[in-house]
């Protein structure tokens, strides 16, 4: 089969079953199997995945290595990877589909357009995986007050979020913002996860970004933290 096109893997998201799609950040309207709208807020687990299961975000997600990998680890979850690249998240759907991975989906939308998707208290974990570091935006950084505000508006007090990173800048920056912020509490970190025992099974799957990062011979950092308020 011949290589597909980044417009060609766009085009086909939309009539693939695991990937939801929004067009417009104005407009927080989710599309599935070629334009029908469809809202899951507040239902994703009964009326999507059809079980109780715990619900997983990968924000961020690119390929969506992590949802896939996570599930394969601990398959009794349900996992959503998030990112704003089609062609990347088609990536992921199809391995899913490929996999007969009914626990897992993808969101292609941009992550402050959350709070319409779901509901408060729907989500229990939250991966943050290679973020773009915005050297020169802190505020777009995924672990920015106005991020960590808005994941208030989805989770739990037992919500559990995990951040692997390359970038010591975006490192030291979510230490302090997640220290600061009234509602989290860092629970563990390590600026150099492979030089000692890993802090969680699942930091031993490696995405696109991380293999790069790593023939560079970057040292890759880990912060767990969670809700407290
Ligand atoms: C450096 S890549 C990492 C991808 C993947 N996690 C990996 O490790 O290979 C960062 C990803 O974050 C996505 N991204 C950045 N800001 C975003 C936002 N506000 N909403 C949705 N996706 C975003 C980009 O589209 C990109 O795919």
């Amino acid at each position: 089969m011949s290589k597909r096109t980044k417009l060609e893997k766009f085009a086909e998201n939309q009539r693939l079953e695991n990937v939801f799609e929004n067009f417009s950040y104005e407009d927080p309207t989710l599309f599935v199997n070629v334009l029908q709208k469809v809202d899951y807020k507040g239902k994703w687990k009964s009326d999507y995945f059809k079980n109780a299961k715990p619900l997983v975000l990968e924000l961020a997600c690119g390929r969506g290595e992590y949802s896939i990998g996570l599930a394969q680890m601990y398959p009794n979850q349900n996992y959503i990877g998030v990112d704003v690249k089609g062609a990347r998240i088609w990536t992921g759907a199809k391995r899913a589909i490929d996999l007969e991975f009914s626990q897992v989906a993808f969101i292609r939308s941009k992550i402050e357009t959350l709070p319409h998707f779901f509901a408060a208290e729907e989500v229990d974990q939250i991966w943050i995986i290679f973020s773009d570091p915005f050297l020169r935006k802190e505020n777009r950084r995924l672990t920015s007050i106005y991020y960590l505000d808005s994941y208030l508006k989805y989770t739990h007090l037992q919500t559990s979020f995990h951040l692997k990173t390359d970038d010591d800048t975006l490192y030291e920056f979510s230490l302090k913002t997640i220290a600061d912020h009234p509602n989290y509490e860092i629970v563990q970190c390590s600026n150099n996860i492979y030089a000692e025992a890993l802090q969680h099974p699942a930091l031993e799957i490696k995405t696109y970004y991380e293999k790069m990062h790593l023939q560079k011979n970057k040292t890759i950092k880990y912060i767990e933290f969670k809700r407290v308020k």
